[in-house]
């Protein structure tokens, strides 16, 4: 028996669309057993363990099985026990997590076979975006790119201790319907802008230098598209903003929203809340830091 260990992402950062990602101290946890004949999935809620009945649409099955197919063979008899506190469509990487933490856990059970820089590539090719992946594997602040099929990435590093506020609100939205609002193509300007902003960003992050995080988490490319699926984004914002936050940006696809802070935290996180509530939604407030190991077997 083996457990993977995966966390929580926050992708885009602002001006980072589809590039840039955060690993947090939020996890999902899969105990791993060999098992004599069926596969079966075990979720936990509120502590206690229920079934999940349908284990063939399961992400962390498909992952699994995935390596199983690239070896040449066929998924064997498993019991998984699932412990998940990463919310789900949230824009928290929750299916980043599973489709890491079944990659991981094949690769285990077939006895470690294959790279990590492998393992990141059929992650990617299932997810379809690197910018959860990446820091779901590696941990930390990480930057992607892909060149021809392969991805390249960077894991940052940082001398700031960084903390963040993400507030959760009760409302799905699945990444397929924030893409689908997306254009085909962006104006120079726009472009130029994130462009300016997400270096900005990473030297900043880099150097631990927070002045301008304000400006430079700030987007003109995909933000303003989907902030039409989440009731009361702005005022969240400003709500953030007012109390003291460094930076904020919608998180990965939305709807959650990151903020960074470094006091008045927990005012923030409530004054977020509020803005939410006055918009007839209700959430949840997380306090997070960076998890900079990223999954881990055990
Ligand atoms: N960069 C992605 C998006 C994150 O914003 O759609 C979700 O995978």
């Amino acid at each position: 028996m083996f457990t993977v260990r995966v966390p929580a992402t926050s992708a885009n950062l602002g001006p980072g669309f589809d590039t840039l990602g955060l690993a947090l101290d939020l996890y999902l946890t899969v105990e791993v057993k060999k098992a004599n004949c069926d596969i079966t999935v075990y979720y936990k809620e509120n502590g206690e363990q229920s079934v999940n009945i349908n284990p063939t649409d399961n992400l962390i099955i498909m992952a699994i099985e995935k390596v199983f197919t690239k070896a040449g063979q066929t998924i064997s008899p498993l019991t998984l026990m699932v412990d998940n506190k990463i919310p789900i469509s949230r824009g928290l990487g929750s299916s980043a997590a599973a489709i890491v933490a079944g990659i991981f856990a094949g690769n285990e059970l077939i006895g470690r076979k294959y790279s990590t820089k492998q393992l990141m590539q059929w992650a990617v090719d299932l997810e379809g975006h690197a910018d959860n992946i990446v820091p779901a594997i590696v941990g930390g602040f990480t930057t992607a790119m892909i060149y021809e099929n392969e991805i390249y990435y960077q894991k940052l590093l940082t001398s700031h201790d960084f903390k963040a506020i993400v507030v959760v609100p009760d409302i799905s939205l699945p990444t397929k319907q924030s893409r689908a609002v997306l254009p085909e193509k962006v104006a120079l300007q726009d472009t130029v802008y994130n462009l300016q902003r997400a270096c900005f960003l990473l030297a900043s992050l880099y150097n631990g230098d927070i002045r301008h995080l304000n400006l430079a988490m700030d987007d003109m490319i995909y933000q303003p598209l989907r902030k039409q699926f989440i009731p009361g984004f702005d005022e969240v914002f400003k709500s953030a903003y007012d109390n003291g936050a460094l930076g904020v940006a919608m998180s990965g696809a939305g709807p959650s929203i990151i903020a960074f802070v470094n006091d008045n935290i927990e005012n923030i996180g409530l004054a977020m809340q509020e803005a939410f509530l006055n918009n007839s939604l209700t959430s949840k407030i997380y306090h997070l830091r960076p998890n900079e190991t990223g999954v881990s077997i055990y």
